[in-house]
């Protein structure tokens, strides 16, 4: 008999709506594995722009994607064994990201790597199209958003917090637009699946959020254990 695949639980939703920090804490009192897709965007895009690669080639990205050196160590995101952490956390790689991940090739590309992290005992994937592509057979499905305001200021706090610059009035205006880049490209646009449960996270502290996920999942389990 084959034995079932380890469960998954996927939390997508726009940026900044505190997906990261929900996630390591379901997967932390689960004992479960963690993936932040957004990392494995994020890195892509730096390891594009060090080598000079037009953001609209297909084919270079595609190369640049499966030749990817990234391992994850925690927190920590290493490129070719250098630590990019707050690099990638930068305005400038943030809007790269968002370019290269309107490519479908480097989508493509990050699929299997993306599966690979599907261990036991489980999963908790955040990003913006786990439960719709890459895990859609996921155990709980969860859209997380939260105000473009209360978004720009969690981002704020986050920049501030690793000692970089931070502007508000950017910060939301380079939200609203990675919004719309991310909702409105042809392939994984982000959207809510039809069984996600939608939750919003403006003014709830995450600790709350990561007990209304937990609650939910509880429930998955007692309907198919
Ligand atoms: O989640 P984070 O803000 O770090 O992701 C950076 C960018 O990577 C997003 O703006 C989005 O364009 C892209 N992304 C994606 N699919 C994912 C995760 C991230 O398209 N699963």
């Amino acid at each position: 008999m084959e034995s079932s695949p380890p469960p998954v639980i996927a939390i997508d939703g726009p940026s900044a709506a505190g997906k990261g920090t929900v996630a390591q804490g379901v997967a932390g009192k689960l004992g479960f594995h963690y993936l932040n897709s957004g990392a494995l965007y994020r890195a892509v895009a730096l390891a594009a722009l060090e080598s000079g690669a037009d953001l609209e080639n297909e084919a270079k990205l595609s190369d640049i994607t499966l030749n990817l050196k990234a391992n994850f160590d925690r927190d920590a995101v290493k490129l070719e064994g250098r630590d990019v952490t707050g690099v990638l956390m930068t305005e400038r790689i943030s809007s790269a990201a968002s370019r290269i991940a309107a490519v479908a090739g480097v989508r493509t590309a990050l699929l299997e790597r993306q599966r690979g992290f599907r261990l036991p005992p489980g999963l908790v994937a955040d990003g913006r199209d786990m439960g719709s592509v890459v895990f859609p057979d996921a155990r709980l499905k969860i859209f997380l958003t939260a105000s473009p305001e209360a978004r720009a200021e969690r981002r704020y706090k986050q920049l501030m917090d690793k000692g970089m610059n931070a502007n508000m009035t950017a910060l939301l205006q380079d939200i609203r637009e990675r919004d719309k880049r991310d909702s409105v490209r042809a392939v994984a646009p982000l959207k809510k699946c039809a069984d996600a449960v939608l939750l919003d996270s403006t003014g709830v502290p995450a600790g709350a959020v990561v007990t209304q996920v937990l609650a939910l999942y509880e429930e998955r389990v007692k309907m198919a254990p």
